[in-house]
């Protein structure tokens, strides 16, 4: 499609957008049509700063050369090649990068193709390890209010959405929440808050209620992003990993957003000095370019499987597109990029301004909480009474005119640039965004 033709509002019934109001959308269609490093293009030729990195992806800002040639080297050379008792050296290569920045104790890659993909493999290696190990009866899983694990249904079941949720049946049985860890004492805080550590004993109480032994695993975003950026309390990851290790509990990250370089190390897990037993990332592990999730383990729970006659599958789950070969490639690319740019740690020394930049907004109108950590932001605003979310609905629509993408869930507006943004950027981001706020 030519870069300038502005699709009829006619065109747009067949498509049923996903988390979309697909008929106010469809009545006033917000087009991109092109990216180039920091800026989408809209359909009507404005640049759009990326707020976002697209969905949470695109860590190194968008039109990257070298990923885009290495997809497009992969498609003329190895367009598919099955994962399934076969296999192309390119995954395998991915899966050794990828262990190589991620914490020593994780040794094993499982692709899969999306975030949601990763979840639902992380929970089912979870439950099989247990039962390879003879401990079949660790059965339930435990995961977090407002948790956000995608839309397969384990990971609606862990997550913790109501409207996720509701309409979706009765969902995976055995499923405990913790609570969350948002608490009105730590509004305004920079960085990780300072009370809610002891919100991680919530688990000693479950235990309690139906006995360790019936216990597979516990999920959680390190930092969670989706539901609207909710930053863990000092010491409260900690805290999980100490219950969950004495009581024979895999504890699993899920690092979709965290992953590569968000909050200025490779993975949160290296941020906070808590390793999991399992991590899954997504989003960032491709620049968000082309489709493709991972589950990370540690050793131990992958060799609980490698036992039986070796003819013998281990773990009975994968996908057609697992590894697939330009997905690999893109990985690869991905991380090279990453690395060459300083990618993955440069989120440490842009923390100070970009913190400095989004509490500048605190006084703004109907702004009631502000929370950052590495290049990630939320402020949270004041909704309209009777009208949830319309308030930073309507400041996304304002925002987009005006030239910045935003996200926003509820009346939380969500923020998580490039990780390639300039302090400059940073300062036309907020900027714009204050006088989108100043508006409303
Ligand atoms: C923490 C987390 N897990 C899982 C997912 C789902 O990823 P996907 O949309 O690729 O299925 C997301 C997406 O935002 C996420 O933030």
């Amino acid at each position: 499609m030519p870069l300038d033709r502005k699709p009829a509002p006619n065109d747009l019934s067949a498509f049923w957008m996903p988390f979309t109001a697909n008929r106010q959308f469809k009545t006033a269609p917000r087009m991109l049509v092109a990216a180039q490093d920091m800026h989408y293009t809209a359909a009507d030729g404005r640049q759009v700063l990326d707020g976002t990195a697209g969905l949470w992806c695109c860590n190194a800002g968008h039109g990257r050369p070298r990923i885009t040639r290495a997809i497009s080297e992969m498609a003329g050379t190895l367009d598919y090649a099955p994962s399934f008792q076969m296999g192309h050296p390119t995954a395998f290569e991915l899966a050794n990068r990828l262990v190589e920045i991620a914490p020593p104790e994780m040794e094993h890659v499982f692709y899969t193709n999306s975030g949601s993909e990763a979840v639902d493999t992380a929970l089912k290696i979870a439950l099989a390890y247990h039962r390879a190990r003879g401990e079949g009866s660790r059965t339930r899983l435990i995961g977090r209010e407002r948790g956000y694990h995608g839309v397969g249904f384990g990971g609606i079941s862990v997550g913790g959405i109501v409207s996720n949720r509701r309409m979706f049946g009765t969902l995976l049985a055995g499923v405990d929440h913790l609570p969350h860890t948002h608490l009105p004492e730590n509004r305004m805080t920079r960085g990780q808050p300072q009370h809610g550590a002891e919100l991680a004993d919530d688990l000693e109480r479950i235990v309690a209620l139906h006995g360790a032994d019936t216990i597979a695993a516990v999920i959680v975003e390190p930092m969670a992003g989706s539901t609207g950026v909710l930053l863990p309390p000092k010491g409260y990851l900690e805290r999980l990993r100490e219950i969950t290790r004495k009581h024979g509990i895999l504890l699993i990250f899920d690092e979709v957003i965290t992953g590569f370089g968000r909050l200025g190390s490779p993975f949160a897990a290296q941020h906070f000095g808590v390793v999991p037993d399992i991590m899954t990332c997504a989003k960032g592990l491709t620049n968000g370019v082309i489709p493709m999730g991972a589950v990370l383990t540690s050793g131990a729970i992958h060799d609980a499987f490698m036992q039986g006659p070796e003819h013998v599958i281990e773990l009975f789950h994968g996908y057609t597109y697992s590894g697939n070969p330009i997905s690999s490639a893109a990985g690869i690319a991905t991380l090279e990029t990453y690395i060459e740019d300083g990618l993955l740690t440069r989120a440490a020394s842009l923390a100070g301004h970009w913190e400095k930049a989004l509490h500048a907004l605190a006084d703004h109108p109907h702004v009631i909480d502000i929370r950052n950590m590495g290049l990630i932001g939320a402020i949270e605003l004041a909704p309209i009474e009777g009208a949830p979310g319309k308030r930073a609905f309507d400041a996304f629509v304002r925002a987009f005119e005006a030239g910045i993408l935003i996200r926003v869930t509820g009346d939380i507006i969500a923020l998580s640039p490039p990780l390639t943004i300039s302090e400059a950027q940073i300062d036309e981001l907020m900027d714009t965004l204050g006088q989108v706020l100043k508006a409303g």
